[in-house]
């Protein structure tokens, strides 16, 4: 280990007297600090900024570093900061020499005899997290739509190919038992059973592919899929499912759009039974031109979402596919108990490319 000298006298004095090591502190970190009088004149900068020197900077306002879009948010943002006397972060864009890069303010009251008396003010550049942020995201909406495609590719052939081979396999065999009782065949029973069985097949192949691709424009779309879903929701809990729809004028959102509100409808279905121990739940999607507001209402046992355990999948899926379709997904208590999950996103204009269901 180390061993640290004991602090010299020196030490003693400059921190009694530190404004030399806080100077030497300033200049040495790549932010920008600046001091803000309340009027948001510079009134100190540690470094220049763009192509503005660090002498020249005292007596420019801090809007003129900032795009004209913002003036106004930004503004909003100080004042806050003043009345609540708490720090804020702001960031932007902006186009610096035909590039755009991001940067973030961090803002803090400066208070003297309990009043603010100016701000403090970190400036940094954020561009390589932002591009890093967006890389991500645009990965991750790629991982989903392939894993989503190749789910509803499987489910489709499943459903068109082994579903119809076996629908012609059970056809054949219904003939043939036909055959065998006409001529009274002792295997005829036998053959009939196994008719049964084929039949079993086809049921299952077809649950397994509405599992893999519950959205199918064959199949209705969206509202006829949200239907069965409340149906065999019912069926399989024995609580009352209901699904209402309002769409108008018509549900534009791609496949994979659909699909993704389906999986939230489910899962809030899921845990509305598993978790509240529901008796009704209601599953409600409204279309009103681009606005797309899907909600399950339970009148379960209800739940605070930011004290349940981190350990469910569930919430944070249904969050991350609200994300992918550029929504939210939000939970509130109702009076009557139980909650309401709200999904609200936007779907296409009419006519905008993106239409598919
Ligand atoms: N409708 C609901 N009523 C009551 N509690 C709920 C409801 N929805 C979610 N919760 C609570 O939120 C927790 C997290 O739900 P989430 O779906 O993320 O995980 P999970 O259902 O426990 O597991 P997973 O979904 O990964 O199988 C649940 O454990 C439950 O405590
Ligand atoms: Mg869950």
């Amino acid at each position: 280990m180390v061993e640290f000298p004991p602090p010299p006298a020196a030490w003693a004095q400059l921190l009694d007297t530190p404004e030399a090591a806080l100077r030497a502190l300033i200049g040495s970190v790549s932010d920008r600090l600046l001091l803000l009088d309340l009027d948001l004149q510079i009134r100190f900068a540690n470094r220049g900024i763009f192509e503005v020197q660090r002498t020249a900077l005292p007596g420019r306002s801090i809007e003129d570093f900032l795009p004209a879009s913002e003036h106004e948010r930004v503004i909003g943002v100080y004042r806050r900061v003043r009345q609540e006397r708490t720090p804020a972060v702001y960031e932007f864009r902006q186009l610096v020499r035909g590039e755009t890069r991001w940067f973030e303010h961090r803002i803090g009251p400066v208070i003297e005899h309990g009043s603010v008396v100016a701000f403090a003010v970190a400036c940094g550049e954020i561009t390589a997290r932002r591009r890093g942020e967006e890389a991500l995201r645009v990965l991750e909406r790629e991982i989903t739509e392939i894993a989503n495609r190749e789910q509803r590719r499987i489910g489709n052939d499943l459903h068109d190919g082994l579903g119809q081979e076996l629908t012609g396999i059970a056809l054949m065999l219904t003939s043939l038992v036909g055959r065998l009782h006409k001529e009274h065949h002792a295997a005829a029973a036998d053959a009939e059973e196994i008719v049964g069985l084929v039949n079993g097949a086809i049921d299952s192949t077809r649950a397994l592919a509405r599992g893999l691709s519950p959205v199918s424009i064959e199949r209705g779309g969206l509202s006829f899929a949200m239907r069965s879903l409340a149906t065999r929701a019912s069926d399989m809990y024995g609580v009352r499912v209901c699904f209402h729809s309002k769409i108008w004028p018509q549900l534009t959102l791609e496949a994979s759009a659909c699909t993704h509100l389906y999986r939230i409808a489910q899962e809030a279905v899921t845990n509305a039974v598993r978790h509240g121990h529901a008796s009704e739940v209601l599953i409600d999607l409204r279309v009103d031109g681009e606005r797309v507001v899907l909600s399950v209402a339970d009148n379960g046992r209800g739940f605070i979402p930011g004290a349940v355990p981190a350990s469910g999948m569930g919430l944070r899926i249904m969050q991350y596919r609200a994300n992918m379709l550029g929504g939210s997904v939000s939970f509130e208590p109702r009076t009557e108990g139980g909650v309401r999950m709200v999904c609200l996103s936007h779907q296409p204009a009419l006519g905008e490319p993106g239409r598919g269901n």
